[in-house]
């Protein structure tokens, strides 16, 4: 197996996933349990994760000695290669070219860790997040790979097999990065393949019987390929043990309450019960413009809407939830340590203590795609598993600003016809997620000789593979001029159309 040590990044579960792609298994554990992981493991290697402390400030996290002491393979990533260097003797400076986004690697010597993609010589691009750096280098360790603004972008002691890269080789952004990995858990360290999602499965289902023994579930559907997911592999585990229940919020798109309940009663004949709560979200959220109260005033009601469901129902002993690996990390800071809340995530945000469920959450270690590769290892329709995310809070996380039934309505309408003009064109499956964004904004423009003064209309679509980073999509112009006009046309109440082209980071996802 493989330890994962993390210092707090926000991508640490990427690490997890490339090496479980990898067909090996491995645990995370926070810096702080680590040496007690390590010895209770007995890993065949380790990789030490990015954070977000700095090494040259008294009291930041540091790496079990008994690592570096065991004879072990060790990769250190980002601040793991930091906390590497100072521990072992080498000198971390903050850095004076703080470098975000897109790098450019230049490969100086063979090494087992590129063996069969770099060769010396050549260049590859990389992703990179860091203000400090690493300024002299432990003895036994050379330079192995340099960027522009990194001299020791990457480094290796290659007799104890110690690694450390400056760049994020586990997020999709660094293309050749799963190559990487793979290379130091199986050249390096000697792991075999002996891992699978239908492997994922059968423990999955395992632990779902396990948890939950005779009790009652009951499952909240959003509409979304991961509830979806999550409740049929619980359906699978338990029967009729679970029932589902759909929380309509009043804050979904044109026609999708309707097709969630369709698919669900009449398709899978899965008990489900179809709670119509617009009225209570919307009254509540009048007024609400912060984002993250209108997460929390989103979660709060689902969680009471639920509550009143289970009672109803004859008191269900468990809640499931879709709930996947980047909701986790992005809304809960470790317990003591470092990561930074960026948005709570209405499924696992404010889960009062006072309902008295336990959850299940099978989807909890998994990545958007590896959910889809479960659903489909489920038997799911290919068109419901290809479907873009949607997030828990709707579209009130679409509107910036105070939240009102005729937004709404802009919003709704808008929305479908920049998917229409998508899915004619043909690209709704090489888009990651696609989405209109209204906002609190007016412009004045001229329609038909006549001045108008109406609201701005964002257009939002993006590449990714796991939804932790992501790159604009990029469409023709010719495509953006027809939906905007198209819009603009269609849609009352909105004359501007603008198109979005951040990626994440530095953006995210969604506005809010
Ligand atoms: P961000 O905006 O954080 O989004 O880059 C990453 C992915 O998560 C989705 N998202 C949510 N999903 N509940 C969810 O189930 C939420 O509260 C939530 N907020 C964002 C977002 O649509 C994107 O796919």
């Amino acid at each position: 197996s493989v330890l994962i040590i993390d210092f707090g990044s926000q991508v640490t579960q990427l690490i997890a996933r490339r090496v479980r792609e990898g067909g090996v298994y491995s645990e995370i554990h926070p810096f702080q349990n680590a040496a007690e992981a390590f010895a209770k493991l007995k890993p065949k290697a380790v990789i030490l994760s990015g954070g977000p402390a700095s090494v040259t400030e008294g009291g930041s996290p540091r790496a079990p000695e008994a690592v570096f002491a065991a004879g072990v393979p060790v990769l250190g990533i980002c601040y793991g290669q930091q906390t590497m260097a100072e521990q072992l003797g080498g000198k971390v400076e903050a850095g004076h070219h703080r470098e975000f986004g897109r790098a450019f690697l230049s490969i100086d010597t063979p090494s087992p860790l590129f063996d069969g993609f770099w060769s010396p010589g050549t260049k590859h691009q990389v992703w990179m997040s860091h203000g400090d750096r690493v300024t002299r280098l432990p003895d036994g360790f050379a330079v192995i790979a340099t960027s522009e603004n990194a001299p020791y972008a990457a480094v290796a002691d290659e007799a104890r097999h110690f690694y450390a890269v400056q760049f994020h080789p586990e997020v999709v952004h660094t293309p050749d990065g799963a190559k990487l990995i793979s290379n130091f858990v199986h050249k390096i360290a000697g792991l075999k393949s002996d891992w699978t999602m239908a492997a994922y499965r059968r423990s999955m289902i395992d632990k779902v019987r396990a948890q939950v023994g005779n009790g009652r579930v009951i499952c909240g559907l959003s509409g979304g390929v991961d509830s979806a997911v999550a409740a049929v592999l619980i359906h699978e585990a338990i029967g009729d043990q679970l029932t589902c229940v759909f929380v309509d919020h009043g804050l979904m798109r044109l026609g999708e309450a309707d097709e969630v309940v369709g698919l669900f009663r009449d398709h899978y004949n899965i008990p489900l019960v179809h709670v119509d709560a617009s009225e209570q979200f919307l009254t509540a959220l009048d007024g609400v413009s912060d984002p993250e109260t209108k997460r929390k005033t989103i979660g709060k009601h689902f969680i009471d809407v639920f509550e009143a469901e289970a009672k109803k129902i004859g008191g269900a002993d468990f809640l499931a939830q879709g709930t996947l690996y980047p909701d986790v990390i992005e809304s809960v800071s470790f317990t003591g340590g470092p990561s930074v809340t960026i948005k709570s995530h209405h499924n696992v945000g404010g889960l009062p203590e006072r309902m008295h469920m336990k959850l299940v959450e099978p989807l909890r270690e998994l990545f958007k795609d590896e959910v889809r590769a479960l659903g489909r290892e489920l038997g799911l329709p290919e068109a419901f598993v290809g479907r873009h995310p949607f997030p828990g809070p709707g579209l009130a996380i679409r509107i910036p600003g105070e939240i009102t039934r005729e937004k709404l309505d802009i919003l709704r309408q808008a929305d479908a016809v920049y998917l229409d003009e998508i899915r004619k064109a043909g690209l709704y499956d090489a888009i990651w997620q696609a989405f209109a964004v209204l906002l609190p904004v007016r412009t004045v423009g001229v329609m038909g000789d006549g001045r108008t003064y109406d609201h701005v209309l964002g257009l939002r679509a993006v590449t990714s593979v796991d939804g932790m980073t992501a790159d604009f999509f990029h469409f023709d112009m010719a495509f953006l001029g027809r939906v905007a006009t198209r819009i603009i046309n269609e849609v009352r109440g909105v004359n501007r159309v603008v198109y979005d082209v951040t990626s994440k980071p530095p953006g995210t996802i969604e506005w809010e």
